[in-house]
């Protein structure tokens, strides 16, 4: 018997071994569920939430099920969450043999909907630090009770567990490489980190308000929330002398400015390939969010002139979380505007300059975004 359980064992690690790495995380998700069911058929999903040490909460970012994952779109706070609570502290897994012995959680009837009933959930620690949990479910009450089917799946969850951190960590080393080049080039700009922080928010809200018009899954979301900091990155290429005048710049200087988009998509190529991780999921994204993030929805703005969905979408999102974080943000050269007359600004450009749909979303979140702009305020200029 323990033979075949290790010759079992072999086997599933063999088969994650030929796993041949795909263009996203959450197909890469499909093919490993794929491999686990060729040998428990009724495990039917995988999902990865993300830790946000922030808000001490838990969000949706990978499934096996892509955009019908039925937790998709979660934040929950660990306070409401006391199993998860108690995994990130004992850091242990957690088996829920039947879900319909827990009528009161939300979730697990949110599951129930779906046909599942047990659930094996699994944290992911990286240097003791605590980044998030990958669950795994079953059609059948009980699957994970017995220890040797736990540690067949437990080969499944370090291998999600590598994808994820390896995603997590390039992007991560992305900002860090940003950063460095920011402080070395002693760039002074007006955007601040608060700035990066808030606009960077904004576009995951509006995102997850687009998710179900536009088929939109936590992949994208959370790659476009982590991505969004490094949109301006191009502007550490341009002279001071034109990116902290303080009049209206020149056609030649305003011409040389534009630039930052093409400058941007440069480094974010070269940053790339020499952080070895040019084919990472979130590279195309990344690279449009880049170059694309000052096209206007008419076909005015630059650097390519596109026009309406011509535009990537994430470019889309990022330019109206950005100038919206610009107009209601204090500079050294004008007041903040107030959260309506910036509202009503992106209203009255909606369909010329910004995506109407992203325009209507911004407005939806008008309550959350007021949140945010409370929680990271700027410090006054002087
Ligand atoms: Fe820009
Ligand atoms: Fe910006």
């Amino acid at each position: 018997m323990i033979i075949t359980s290790q010759a079992k064992t072999e086997s599933l690690s063999e088969a994650f071994d030929k796993l041949s790495l795909r263009e996203s995380l959450n197909s890469n998700l499909e093919s490993i569920l794929e491999i686990v069911k060729n040998r428990y058929s009724d495990i039917g999903r995988i999902s990865v939430a993300m830790y946000d040490e922030h808000n001490d909460s838990l969000k949706s970012y990978l499934s096996s099920a892509g955009i019908n994952e039925p937790l998709s779109h979660l934040e929950i706070s660990l306070d409401n969450f006391q199993e998860i609570h108690c995994l990130k502290k004992t850091s242990s897994s957690r088996i829920i043999r039947d879900f319909e012995s827990e009528p009161e959680n939300a979730i697990a009837n949110k599951l129930i909907k779906e046909g599942y009933l047990s659930s094996y959930i699994v944290p992911i620690f990286d240097n003791k630090k605590f980044l998030g949990i990958i669950s795994f479910s079953s059609f059948n009450k009980s699957r994970f009770a017995h220890y040797r089917t736990r540690a067949q799946i437990d080969l499944a969850a370090k291998l999600v567990a590598f994808l994820t951190i390896n995603e997590l960590y390039a992007i991560q080393g992305l900002q860090g490489t940003a950063k460095t080049l920011k402080d070395v080039a002693a760039l002074r700009d007006n955007e601040t980190g608060e700035h990066l922080e808030r606009m960077s928010r904004y576009s995951r809200h509006i995102a997850r308000h687009l998710a179900q018009s536009h088929g939109l899954d936590d992949e994208f979301i959370e790659d476009l929330y982590l991505c969004a900091p490094l949109h301006d990155i191009g502007k550490i290429a341009i002279p001071d002398k034109i990116l902290l005048k303080p009049g209206a710049l020149t056609d030649d200087e305003f011409s040389e400015m534009q630039k930052h988009t093409i400058y941007g998509k440069e480094i974010i190529d070269k940053a790339l390939i020499n952080l070895q991780i040019a084919g990472k999921p979130f590279s195309k994204l990344l690279s449009n969010i880049v170059f694309f993030h000052h096209e206007n929805w008419d076909g005015t703005g630059y650097p390519s002139k596109l026009v309406g969905k011509d535009i990537p979408l994430e470019a889309r999102i990022i330019r109206v979380a950005d100038v919206y974080d610009a107009l209601t943000s204090e500079r050294p050269y004008k007041k903040a505007w107030s959260q309506s007359e910036a509202l009503d600004y992106l209203q009255v450009e909606s369909g010329k300059l910004f995506d109407s749909h992203c325009v209507d979303a911004a407005a939806a979140c008008a309550g959350v975004f007021k949140k945010i702009k409370a929680e990271f305020s700027d410090k006054p200029y002087e």
